[in-house]
C-alpha cells in the first residue's frame, strides 16, 4: 500500500511542536504495516539545500500562477516529495512565521500551492507513483482532499486534527485565487463566518477524519472545545476516530539518548540523580534534594502557562525547583521571566526552542508540569514517562488518557503514572502540586511512581496499526478486489 503523507512540517527537518515528532516518526512505524509512505514537504531553506545538484522528478509550470519543481530525496529515514517554490518557501523565519514573529502574509498561497502539488501527485501526474491514500494534516494541508474532490479523483483522504485551534482561515475574496470554484463556498464545503476555512474545507471532503486522541475525538464535538467546527464536526461524526499519538522510541530513549549527561533505565533509575545535578549547575539552581518540576512547551495560553506562574510559589514554598524552557507568547514569557526573578536559585526560565536542552531536561527532572487548558494528544508526558519523570497534568485531551492519577486505587493496582488535576485552573494545579511533593517525600512512594511510569508503553506500534487499519478499510471500501 502506498501513501502519500502531506504536510507543513518533519522532524528532524522542520518542527514547531509535535506535528512534526508525528510526521517524522509514524511512516517508519507504519512500514511494519505494509504501508510504504512518501511524505511531501515543502522546500523550505534548510530543505531545499537536501536537493541541491538533483535534476526534478517533475516542473509544474502554473500551480496558482506560481512555478515549482518536485524533487524525491531519501534522508533520516524519511523518503520525502519535496515542493520546491523558493519564491514561496525559500525565506527567513520559520514554517508559519517571518523572523520578527509575524505571520507570513501569503500562507493562504503557500499552503494552497503545497496541497495541489498533493493533489496533483494523488491523480497521477508523477509517472510511476501514484498512492493508494493520502493523509494530510491540520489546516495547512487540508485544501488536498477539496482540490481531489474538484478534480473528480476518488483517492481516499485521510485528515489528522492535531489542534482544532488553527484553522486556515482568510477572507472569502481569495477563492478565486485557489483555483477552486464558487460552489465551495458554501456550509457545507468551505464557508466558515462569510470567510473560507481550510480546516472546513478538509473535515467536509475528507472520507476519514482523526483526531489525535479518543478523548479530544470526542472533546472537539463540544463548543467548548470543538472552536467554532463542533457544527461540521457532529455531521461528520460518523467518520471520526481518535487514535492516540505514540513516541519514537529511538529518539527518546534515556538508554541511549546521546544529550545526557548519564545514561539510564530501569534498573539503574539511581543515577538520573546525575543528570538532576548537572541540570541544576546549567541552569543555575540550588543543589538540594528537593524536588524538580521542569516545563518544555509553547509559552501560550493553551498550555496553561499563566497558571503556572501563578502557581511556581507552591512549588518553591514547598521547597522544590523549577525550569521552564519554552517560548512563544511574548507576554506570557515575560511574566515567566519576572516570576524567575523573584525565587533566584529556584526558578529558571530559557526562552528559546532547543532539542538538546529537552532531552537533558527530561534525563534530569522530578516532575513534568502540563497544564494544558486542551491538549489534543501531547507528547511532552509521553517523554516524560519514558525518562521517569512524573507527570502533573490537567485532565484533558491525551492527558487525560495517557497519565494514570495516583490515587489510592490507582497506586495499589501498581497502575499509577503520574497526578492529574481537574477543574482545569490555578487551584487545581496547586493542589495537584501539593500532591507530587507530598509524594515526594517518601522517597519509596516516588520511585514506584517513577517504575511504574517507565513500564507505560507508548510505542508508535499500537496507533500505526490502526492508521494503517483505516487505510486498509478506505482502499477496500473503493475497489473490494484489490487484495
Ligand atoms: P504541541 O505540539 O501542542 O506544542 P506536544 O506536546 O505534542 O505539543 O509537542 C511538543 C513538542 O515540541 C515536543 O517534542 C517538545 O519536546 C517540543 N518542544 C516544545 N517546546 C520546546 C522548546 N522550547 N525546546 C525544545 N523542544 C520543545
Ligand atoms: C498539536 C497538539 C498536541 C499534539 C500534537 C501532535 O500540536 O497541540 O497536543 O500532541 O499536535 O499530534
Amino acid at each position: 500500500m502506498l501513501s502519500l503523507s502531506v504536510t507543513s512540517e518533519i522532524f528532524p527537518l522542520v518542527k514547531t511542536g509535535g506535528l512534526g515528532d508525528v510526521t517524522g516518526a509514524l511512516p517508519k512505524a507504519l512500514a511494519s504495516f505494509g504501508v510504504s509512505t512518501r511524505t511531501l514537504v515543502p522546500g523550505y531553506s534548510n530543505i531545499r539545500r537536501l536537493i541541491k545538484d538533483q535534476p526534478p522528478l517533475l516542473v509544474f509550470e502554473d500551480l496558482l500562477g506560481e512555478w515549482a519543481a518536485l524533487y524525491a530525496v531519501s534522508v533520516h529515514g524519511l523518503d520525502l516529495f519535496v515542493l520546491d517554490a523558493p519564491q514561496l518557501f525559500d525565506r527567513p523565519g520559520g514554517p508559519y512565521v517571518d523572523e520578527h514573529g509575524q505571520d507570513h502574509p501569503d500562507n493562504w498561497k503557500r499552503f494552497a500551492v503545497l496541497s495541489l502539488a498533493a493533489a496533483e501527485i494523488a491523480v497521477g501526474s508523477l509517472p510511476g507513483w501514484v498512492p493508494d491514500v493520502v493523509h494530510t494534516h491540520d489546516w495547512q494541508t487540508a485544501l488536498t482532499s477539496v482540490y481531489l474532490r474538484h478534480m473528480d479523483c476518488e483517492t481516499p483522504v485521510v485528515l489528522t486534527i492535531h489542534n482544532i485551534a488553527f484553522q486556515g482561515q482568510f477572507s472569502a475574496a481569495l477563492l478565486p485565487l485557489i483555483g477552486l470554484p464558487a460552489t465551495v463556498m458554501s456550509t457545507d464545503c468551505m464557508e466558515y463566518y462569510g470567510d473560507i476555512s481550510y480546516l472546513k474545507g478538509g473535515l467536509t471532503t475528507s472520507n476519514m477524519i482523526t483526531a489525535v486522541s479518543p478523548t479530544y475525538a470526542r472533546e472537539i464535538l463540544s463548543p467548548r472545545f470543538g472552536m467554532g467546527m463542533e457544527g461540521v464536526l457532529n455531521q461528520r461524526k460518523h467518520i471520526l476516530r481518535g487514535i492516540v499519538n505514540g513516541i519514537d522510541s529511538e529518539i527518546w530513549n534515556p538508554a541511549t539518548d546521546p544529550h545526557l549527561f548519564t545514561r539510564f533505565d530501569q534498573k539503574t533509575i539511581g543515577l538520573k540523580r546525575l543528570n538532576k545535578t548537572d541540570l541544576q549547575n546549567q541552569f543555575g539552581l540550588d543543589n538540594d534534594d528537593g524536588p524538580l518540576f521542569a516545563a518544555i512547551t509553547r509559552i501560550t495560553w493553551q498550555k496553561g502557562m499563566d497558571m503556572l506562574a501563578e502557581a511556581a510559589s507552591e512549588i518553591i514554598e514547598g521547597g522544590g525547583k523549577l525550569i521552564v524552557l519554552g517560548q512563544g507568547d511574548k507576554a506570557l514569557e515575560q511574566t515567566l521571566v519576572e516570576t524567575a526573578q523573584r525565587y533566584p536559585g529556584r526558578m529558571a526560565v530559557k526562552i528559546g526552542y532547543d532539542e538538546e536542552t529537552a532531552h537533558r531536561i527530561h534525563g534530569g527532572a522530578d516532575s513534568v508540569i502540563q497544564p494544558s487548558r486542551f491538549e489534543p494528544c501531547g507528547l511532552t508526558q509521553l517523554y516524560a514517562l519514558r525518562y521517569g519523570c512524573v507527570p502533573v497534568v490537567s485532565r484533558t485531551g491525551g492527558l487525560a488518557e495517557t497519565i494514570i492519577d495516583a490515587n489510592d486505587a490507582a497506586m495499589s493496582a501498581k497502575a499509577a503514572t503520574g497526578f492529574q488535576f481537574d477543574p482545569v485552573n490555578t487551584d487545581g494545579l496547586r493542589h495537584a502540586l501539593r500532591r507530587a511533593l507530598e509524594a515526594y517525600a517518601s522517597p519509596r512512594h516516588w520511585r514506584r511512581l517513577q517504575l511504574q511510569a517507565m513500564r507505560a508503553h507508548y510505542s508508535w506500534e499500537r496507533s500505526a496499526e490502526q492508521y494503517a487499519a483505516l487505510y486498509n478499510m478506505l482502499t477496500h471500501r473503493r475497489s473490494p478486489a484489490r487484495s
